[in-house]
């Protein structure tokens, strides 16, 4: 296959996948596809930290093969995280390049073995343990629990001073340009903050820790190379880093999410008065239609807003179903600091906004009385919806 490898320092080589057509990750849409970082460590005992998807092996095989001309000199994995997206290829790669040791977190072999039945070739490593690859070279590993997965990990590897993150400070972004420091910046940031919001935040405390832990690893890093997107270098070198303490903080800001659906178009008219409410006090607000929105992008917008309003008719006794698959989403997230809000029209019973108000407390919100208007189609019935939105607005003033 047509490949090569792309060179990120004097002997590590990306060797990973470009996927320009994802188009969903478990339940997070990715607008721009994704890439799955490898990457191939040249020297007498080559080494490949990490694997792809598994429809993308022969992808990586092509590259890894433009540098040492066979992955079967490869005699060293590192599987730093054990997700099929970085882990599928791993079981046909070791039956076919027989590699010598694989290591992995004690948490890593575990699941490794459950997903794939590897057995003997896994090796545990734990925080603090390194290994010699050659070359003057040590891998050193950090275990990373719970970020996301309980298996993952991150190695540094001395000399070259690159810190490989798999899954952390990446993003879902297909692109050829394989430094941040060669994309935009308003793009790097905000595929990143997407990232964070729908994979990360619900592990924000366990963010905090590692950042706070970096300084006494005492590691003169020149690279952060994720898994997923560019890798960072340079000047951006502690933007991700910055962004990470910002973002796992939750510090609301004054700015609302308002998410809703409609049946026939009185619920719709409801949300747009409330924001326009909300936006009278002087707030920020976001508006996400869930007919034609996905429910990720409103979790990148939910994270530090300081107030969350969802909007629901009632269908069936029940509320609507696509509000309903994002509350359940973003209740998964376990979002910090939030206001909530519910509201809707409804014709004959209108149960929905007390079962969105259920969800919400579920989620920790701090709930504001809720707005539920019999048919609302009247002047009067949008100037309390307008109403509504400025006692929201005056929630978070203070934020
Ligand atoms: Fe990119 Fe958690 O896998």
């Amino acid at each position: 296959m047509g490949f090569r490898a792309v060179r990120i320092s004097e002997k590590v080589w990306w060797v990973g996948a470009i996927d320009w057509s994802l188009k969903e990750f478990h339940g997070y849409t990715t607008h721009s596809g994704t890439t799955y970082n490898a990457y191939l460590i040249e020297g007498e005992n080559p080494v490949l930290i990490d694997t792809v998807k598994a429809p993308f092996k022969d992808e990586m095989y092509a590259r890894i093969s433009s540098v040492i001309g066979s992955p079967e000199k490869i005699r060293t994995i590192i599987s730093n995280h054990a997700e099929p997206d970085h882990s599928g290829a791993l079981p046909d790669v070791i039956r076919e390049i027989q590699p010598e040791k694989v290591y992995a977190s004690v948490a890593g072999v575990r699941i490794l073995n459950d997903q794939f039945g590897i057995g003997d070739k896994l090796t545990a490593v734990k925080t603090g343990d390194s290994i010699e690859i050659g070359n003057g070279m040590t891998l050193s590993f950090v275990e990373t629990k719970m970020l996301h997965w309980p298996d993952s990990m991150i190695c540094y590897l001395s000399g070259e001073k690159i810190l490989f993150t798999q899954d952390g400070f990446g993003m879902h972004l297909a692109t050829e340009k394989l430094f941040a420091d060669e994309n935009p910046m308003d793009q790097m940031l905000q595929e990143m903050k997407t990232y964070y919001a729908n994979i990360l935040l619900l592990y924000s405390n366990q963010v905090s820790k590692l950042l706070d832990s970096i300084p006494s690893l005492n590691l003169d890093i020149a690279m952060i190379a994720p898994d997923h997107g560019p890798i960072w270098r340079g000047d951006l070198l502690t933007f991700p880093l910055e962004k990470y303490r910002e973002w796992s903080n939750q510090k609301p800001e004054r700015r609302a999410v308002i998410c809703y659906d409609t049946m026939w178009g009185a619920t719709d008219k409801m949300a747009r008065s409330i924001a326009d409410g909300i936006r009278s006090t002087g707030a920020a607000v976001e508006v996400f239609n869930m007919h034609n929105r996905s429910r990720s992008d409103v979790a990148t917008a939910m994270l530090k807003a300081g107030a969350l309003v969802i909007g629901s008719p009632t269908l069936n006794n029940m509320a609507f179903p696509s509000l309903m698959d994002t509350l359940c989403y973003l209740r998964g997230l376990r979002p910090k600091n939030l206001k909530g809000a519910a509201f809707g029209s409804f014709g004959w019973s209108g149960e929905a906004v007390a079962q969105i108000t259920e969800q919400l407390n579920a989620m920790n919100c701090e709930t504001i009385e809720p707005l539920k208007l019999k048919f609302a189609s009247s002047k009067e019935d949008f100037e309390a919806c307008f109403e509504y939105g400025v006692k929201i607005g005056e929630s978070i003033k203070d934020l």
